[in-house]
């Protein structure tokens, strides 16, 4: 599916952030294991919530969704083996938290993806639940990942080699789901979703921080059942409005509910380093989780370097900061981000050759980019290839409003797995965007 973004000068209006990607994903794992009536608001209905919603519902999840509400039930008896293939499609949180959850309730199970999740490194999770006490085999470290046997041992004690928020909480979701204790060292500070989950149905789950990072500590727990969830906005999926508002010439808008979680929530820091004009307000907690309306308005960007240790909390939204970057005036330097390299594509190099397209000078390092920006509306010289990479495609979809005469985005389908109503919202806004 081709999508085309056409020139626009203004954007503005108000639109309400879509759900959390993570969140969703984790309220169906987290939800289905308290094995209670659980009514969740703001839920994501796009592919990759979806297909973990399927897995759990494949291994006797009872998992409802209508569309507005979705629901978990009560079971009536105990999670049980599926006969068949258990397909997480696109979905690496999916894949990587299923094969820990799984692990520690003492299933068999294959687990597979679609071409780009089978291309995707799987021994950051499969090893260390091995070392667990787990019997798992892969594919040379990729897909289908077949968990055959044995069982999490308790007080393991884990230094997580990778800045991975998958990998964290594929291990803590094992020890929760066998019931067992585990302690986990992160040097580098990733998503804290699960942690804070936990944390909000009264697990014993503890964090303690130092100049070396976080210490997690969750011991063993019986979750309080509440009947209720609301799950806030993505701000990975509020980035692409924020830059569209901050790279076009005249916007204010307002965007509803976003997620403001710390370890989520770098790429603003980044922003108002570089002289965006945006402003939290009222901000509030739900369901342990800090969420606020963002004001943004248009804003003459300037480049950055961008600090290292920002990394791993802006590591989805390295393609659109690079747009904004684009329209900065001066240089703006991303280094050690080689983890972008595995992501749903090699989003280095899919980066790179979009900004290729869009004539926007540049350097590809290996763990980086440096972007050359301006403030001049840019020519495309090419169809941009997203390869099927949703977070690759909407950034420059983006880019397009500060096209001469549009922008070509090639196969765009994925959108729909993080944010299927992204066309429309931007349109609403503003935007030119059609197929
Ligand atoms: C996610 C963690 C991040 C992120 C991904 C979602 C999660 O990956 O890129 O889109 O929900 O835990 P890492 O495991 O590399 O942190």
């Amino acid at each position: 599916m081709n999508l085309t973004s056409s020139p626009v000068q203004e954007i503005s209006g108000d639109t309400i952030c879509p759900g959390d990607k993570s969140i969703s994903q984790r309220i169906l794992i987290i939800g289905s294991l308290l094995n209670c009536d659980i009514k969740i608001t703001g839920f994501l209905n796009a592919q990759d919530p979806l297909s973990t919603m399927k897995a759990l519902n494949q291994i006797g999840g009872l998992i409802n969704n209508d569309g507005d509400l979705v629901e978990i039930k009560k079971r009536s008896r105990s999670f049980y083996t599926s006969e068949s293939p258990i397909d997480l499609g696109n979905s690496g949180t999916g894949i990587r938290l299923l094969t820990g959850f799984i692990s520690g309730l003492n299933l068999q199970a294959t687990l597979i993806g679609d071409e780009s999740l089978s291309k995707r490194p799987m021994s950051r999770v499969v090893d260390p639940l091995v070392k667990m006490g787990k019997k798992i085999s892969t594919n040379d470290g990729k897909t289908p990942i077949k968990i055959k046997g044995g069982s999490i041992n308790d007080n393991f004690e884990y230094q997580m080699p990778v800045a991975s928020a998958q990998v964290k909480s594929s291990l803590i979701l094992a020890s929760l789901s066998s019931g067992n204790s585990i302690q986990i060292k992160e040097p580098r500070v990733t998503r804290d979703h699960t942690e804070k989950m936990i944390e909000y149905y009264g697990g014993k789950i503890d964090v303690q921080k130092s100049s070396e990072g976080k210490i997690i500590t969750l011991n063993k727990s019986n979750l309080s059942e509440m009947p209720s969830y609301e799950v806030v906005g993505d701000f990975s999926s509020a980035a692409f409005i924020i830059v569209a508002a901050l790279i076009s010439k005249k916007s204010k808008i307002l965007i509803r509910n976003v997620g403001l979680n710390k370890t989520r929530i770098g790429l603003l820091e980044v922003l108002q380093k570089m002289n965006a004009n945006i402003k939290i307000v009222n901000p509030r907690k739900t369901c342990n989780e800090i969420c606020g309306d963002l004001i943004v308005e248009s804003s003459d960007l300037e480049g950055i370097q961008v600090s290292d240790s920002i990394i791993p909390n802006i590591i989805d939204e390295i393609p659109i900061l690079s747009v904004a970057a684009s329209f900065a005036n001066g240089q703006t330097v991303i280094k050690n981000a080689s983890e972008l390299k595995v992501k749903e594509s090699d989003r280095l190099k899919a980066t790179s050759e979009g900004l290729e397209a869009i004539n926007i000078k540049h350097d590809i390092l290996d763990d980086g980019l440096i972007i050359y920006g301006h403030n001049d509306d840019v020519c495309a010289s090419k169809e941009i290839n997203s390869f099927g990479d949703h977070r690759i495609a909407m950034s420059f979809l983006v880019a397009g409003l500060r096209s001469k005469d549009g922008i070509i985005v090639n196969n765009c389908k994925n959108i729909e797995t993080s944010f299927p109503d992204f066309c429309n919202t931007m349109n609403a806004l503003g935007m030119k965007i059609h197929g």
